[in-house]
């Protein structure tokens, strides 16, 4: 399996219909409850670290806040584009790995949302996206992290789900080997089948939380779900971290 699946797998025409229970709807549910836990001065700026198609930044843009969406997949760059022009709303979206991404300002409020975090090989890699986080914002600036809880995935891993419709098959596997939740997707369309997999590091929350707060953050609220249960390392389905810089 490629160590570079994200690269790839993002890029597909396939990825927005896995994921298309990931859509506006759900994206209004994230943003109605951060903004309802986080004190923005009204036109604060946002950045949407991996912002994909851009389903949080427009809903942001269309409350008037000034939104940066920086993503390295071109495919949902320019679906989030598109969304953008049709809203007539003005959102800088930029191409670039989070790793390299660099731009000379800072920000009221970085979000990384839906697992975009564990992605690569090493733990050095995955946590320069705090470092990156904490560096690009303003002083008293936002954070807002949500990743899987490790603990529930590891209770609640689904081996196998399979949808179906008129026009395609989508398979899904998902195994954990070496500390990894790998996934095996099978898309059968019109005869043809194609392969993508999924590979990201299950990182404990202790250890997350020590990382965060190493680093200069302090953690504010944790919270297991969007609903606003806080986080309980055994049941929480998610792990979302609302930090703030020192
Ligand atoms: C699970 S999707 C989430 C997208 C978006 N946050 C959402 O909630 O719809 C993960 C995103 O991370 C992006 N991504 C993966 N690796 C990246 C990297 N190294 N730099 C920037 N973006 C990356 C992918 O292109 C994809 O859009």
């Amino acid at each position: 399996m490629m160590k570079d699946w994200y690269i790839q797998w993002f890029d597909t025409d396939e990825y927005l219909d896995v994921y298309k229970h990931r859509n506006e709807k759900d994206a209004e549910c994230h943003i109605k409850f951060l903004l309802s836990q986080i004190d923005l001065p009204s036109g604060a700026s946002i950045l949407d670290m991996a912002c994909g198609a851009g389903r949080h930044s427009i809903l942001l843009a269309k409350l008037g806040y000034k939104v940066t969406g920086v993503d390295l997949s071109k495919r949902l760059l320019s679906e989030a584009k598109l969304s953008a022009e049709r809203e007539n709303l003005s959102v800088k979206f930029i191409l670039s790995d989070i790793r390299e991404f660099n731009i000379d300002r800072k920000f009221d409020l970085v979000l990384n949302l839906f697992t975009s975090f564990g992605y690569f090989e090493t733990d050095e890699e995955n946590f320069q996206l705090f470092y990156k986080a904490y560096s690009l914002l303003n002083s008293n600036g936002y954070f807002v992290f949500d990743y899987f809880n490790r603990n529930y995935l590891l209770k609640n891993l689904i081996p196998y789900s399979s949808e179906f419709n008129e026009d395609y098959a989508i398979i899904q596997e998902r195994k954990i080997v070496d500390g990894r939740v790998i996934k095996k997707i099978t898309i059968n369309r019109n005869g043809n089948s194609k392969l993508y997999y999924e590979s990201v590091k299950l990182y404990e929350s202790n250890l997350l939380v020590t990382k965060l707060k190493e680093i200069g953050f302090e953690i504010v609220k944790l919270f297991g779900d969007f609903s606003g249960n806080k986080f309980e390392e055994n049941s929480s389905p998610r792990f979302i971290a609302i930090c703030r810089k020192k």
